[in-house]
This record gives structure tokens, sequence and C-alpha cells, in this order.
């Protein structure tokens, strides 16, 4: 058997609990070390009770020079300073092979682009991590509907959508930090996940052209007073001053340009959605077919009544974002599993194991990126942006959006 990867982890946050999960599942990779600001000490703890050994490191140099692959799973405004610190202790001779770095890239195209450089220059392959894609109902999905794509034709349209009650920490909700609102955040997903979707059999994952997005930003829950109120006391953030968007949905055609034919993504992301937890959920259709995936189906739920003396054990480690602990509850059994973390570490293991990308490299995560700040730019606008004019890519490549810079009042309807 060939040799463990040694995997390092910057950011010891919410999605490092995933992806340690995801990690524990891969025979040849181990995570061994961990640099964060904050909670390194307890993910090497909860390691180290799983019989594993991961150290803590004073510094991103220091752990770089102790492990073959590394994980950036730093918030959002501190993915070029972590990236930068990488490519100088390998080119100050660190063995480190392959970079990852979660969902967004960059919170706009500059950074994204400023990312891909820094990688390629110190000669690391990368992978974006970018997990629906990766998610097993949607593989099973396109292998069961292979050959009916091929007989009737590929699919025409998919809707996405990734909905829940809103984030756990203050920066996300900081569009001067975080890049956006809920668009930066998750509006990613289920572009990339339609994409992929719609991408016919055996085609690379770029292979259809984005031609055009409709797009549209909104505060709906998290603008109203109250609720702006629960926030400040909260998270310290303020959306009178710097309101953003909590609501985003975008329109976005692709061309198949072999077929030329057109067809059209529908996505959707919220933090204002009120029910038991994080929804991912994915519709396709084509001629004569159709496929429906939603997270919030799962074989298994638990009912505790009012009567109940106590509520269930962890709310949170049963469903991502779950808002309730009584009634009937939603609980699913490996979230690591369902939400595709578990398939997206496989690949990037085994992709920097045999020297090359992950299935999703940094270019592709730089595309994604695009995407995202051509639905806020069409948003700000209310037009629909032709992404096959070149003055429209031109103005994407510096664009930073009026909520990211503090600015989304007029966009969002908000009096300062
Ligand atoms: N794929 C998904 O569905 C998904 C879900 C959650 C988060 N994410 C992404 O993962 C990233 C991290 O999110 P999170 O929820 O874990 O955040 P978090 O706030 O819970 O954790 C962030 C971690 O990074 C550390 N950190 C912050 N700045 C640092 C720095 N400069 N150097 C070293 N460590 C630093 C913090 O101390 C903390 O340990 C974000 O980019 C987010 O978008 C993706």
């Amino acid at each position: 058997m060939s040799k463990k990867m040694l995997v390092g982890f910057i950011g010891a946050g919410f999605i490092t609990k995933f992806q340690r999960q995801a990690l524990r599942q891969i025979p040849n990779a181990e995570l061994v070390g961990v640099y964060a600001l904050k909670g390194a000490k307890e993910l090497a703890e909860a390691v180290r009770a799983d019989g594993g050994d991961c150290r803590v490191y004073d510094s991103v140099a220091e752990l770089c020079q102790n492990c073959d692959v590394i994980a950036i799973f730093v918030p959002n405004m501190a993915r070029i300073e972590v990236m930068e610190q990488i490519a100088a202790a390998v080119k100050a001779g660190a063995p480190v092979k392959g970079v990852i770095c979660e969902k967004p890239l960059g919170r706009n195209v500059a950074e994204a682009k400023k990312m891909v450089a820094l990688a390629r220059e110190a000669g690391l392959f990368t992978a974006y991590f970018e997990n629906q894609i990766f998610m097993k109902a949607n593989a099973v999905a396109l292998a069961q509907l292979a050959r009916v794509q091929k007989t009737m034709g590929p699919l025409t349209l998919v809707r996405t959508a990734e909905e829940h009650g809103g984030p756990h920490e203050p920066w996300f909700w900081d569009p001067t930090r975080q890049g956006g609102g809920v668009g930066t955040d998750m509006l990613c997903h289920c572009t990339a996940v339609a994409r992929h979707l719609l991408t016919p059999p055996g085609k690379l994952p770029d292979f259809l052209q984005p031609i055009s997005v409709q797009a549209t930003t909104a505060l709906l829950k998290w603008g109203q007073p109250k609720y702006r109120e629960e926030l400040k006391t909260r998270m310290g953030v303020d959306y009178l001053q710097t309101p953003a968007d909590d609501y985003c949905t975008a329109v976005v055609k692709f061309l198949n340009p072999e077929t030329k034919q057109v067809i059209v993504a529908q996505c959707t992301s919220s933090w204002m959605f009120d029910k038991q937890g994080l929804r991912l959920s994915m519709e396709g259709m084509g001629p004569g077919y159709a496929f429906e995936v939603n997270t919030l189906q799962s074989p298994l739920s638990v009912f505790i009544a009012d009567a109940a003396a106590d509520a269930i054990a962890d709310g949170e480690s049963a469903l991502e974002k779950a808002t309730a602990t009584r009634g009937l509850l939603v609980v699913q059994p490996n979230e690591a599993d369902l939400y595709g973390y578990t398939e997206e570490m496989a690949d990037a293991i085994e992709a920097f194991s045999q020297g090359r990308d992950g299935f999703l490299s940094w270019e592709y995560g730089l595309e994604i990126t695009k995407l995202v700040m051509a639905c806020y730019l069409a948003a700000e606008k209310g037009v629909t942006l032709d992404l096959t004019d070149q003055g429209v890519q031109t103005d994407l490549e510096t664009y930073i959006s009026l909520i990211a810079q503090g600015k989304g009042h007029g966009v969002l309807g908000v009096q300062a």
C-alpha cells in the first residue's frame, strides 16, 4: 500500500468537524496537524480521542513542514494571507504537494485569481472544495439517468437551493468581511452543482459555457427591525449600517457548445429558511424524465412530545443548523457522507497522491467565483448580464459588490 498522505488543517472551526469525519473514512490519509487562531487544541484532542495523532502547530510554516496536504478552512477574509504563508513555506522547502481550499475560493474575482497564482507559482496541485458536486445522491441520479440522457437528450432545467436559518459565526453576517451575504456564502454551491448536473455525461466540469445571468438579492427577514436587533445582539452586526442579502436567486443560462442548445439553471440560497435545519435541494428535468434530491428527507426521524422530560441530546449533530430539539425531527446519521465531504476529500487525496489536481481545480473555483460575482452585478444593475460580452468579463475582473463594500442599502431597499 502506498504511503499515507499526511494532512494539515488551517482553521479549526465548524467545517473542520465534518472534514475530520470525512478524513477518518479515508484509509490512505491522516489528519496529523492543525494551525488555527482558535479551536486547534480541541480539534487535536478530538482526533486523539478517536485514536489518531494530531499535533497543534504555532505557525503555517511549521504545519507545512510536516504535511503532504494542506487544507484551508479559515474564514473568507483570511484566505490570501494564509495562502501567502503556505506558498512561502513551500518555496522554503516544505514538502507539501497539494492544497485544498473550501468554497469560496475568493471573495471576488481578483482574490480568487490571486489564490490560483500563488498556488501555481509554488508548484502545488489544487483541489477546490464544492461538496455538493460530490454528493452520492447526485452521482447516483446521474448514473441512473445516463442511458435515458443519451436516448432522450440531456437535462435542460436544473433547480438547486441551499437554505437554512443563518450562519453560526459573526464574520459570515458581516458583508465587508465575508465578501457579501448569502450569495457569496452559498450561491457558489447552487450554481456549481446546477452546472455539474446539467453537464452531459462524460464531459469536463467546465464544458458548459455560462452565457447569461439574471439575479435578485434581497433582505427578507434579517432587515426587519425585530430581527435586525436580534442580529446586533447575537452577532454584533448592524444591518441598518451594513446590510447583506439573506436571499439570493439567479437564473443562469448555459450553452452546450456542441449541440448549441441553451439550458437553464435556477439557483437559490437563503438564510431566512425557518424549517428544521439545512436543506439542500436539487431537481432536474429532461425530455421524458426527472429527478429530485432533498436532504431534509431522511430514513431517520425522531419524535419528542411536549410531555417528554428532556429534548434530544444534540440538535446540531442530528442535523446541520437544526432549529428544534423537540417535535418530529429529521436526523441525518452521517452528514459528512450525505453532503459530499467524504467524497471530495477522497478525490483530493487520490489526485494529489497521483500527482494531479482534484476533480475541481482552483481554476474551476475561480470560474465559480466569477459566476457568483456576475449574479451580484446583475442584481445590482437590474439587468440580464450577457456573459459573452467582453466588456462584462472585463468589469467582473475588478468588481466588488456594493453589498461587500458595506453600501448595499439601495440594492436591498434599506433606509440608512
Ligand atoms: N462546504 C460547506 O458547506 C461549508 C460549510 C461551512 C463553512 N464552509 C467554509 O469553510 C470556511 C471556514 O468556515 P467555518 O464555518 O469553519 O468558520 P469558523 O468561523 O467556524 O472557523 C474558522 C476557523 O479559522 C480560524 N482562523 C480564522 N482566521 C485565521 C487565520 N488568519 N489563521 C489561522 N486560523 C484562522 C478560526 O480560529 C477558526 O478556528 C469558510 O470559508 C466557509 O465558507 C463551507
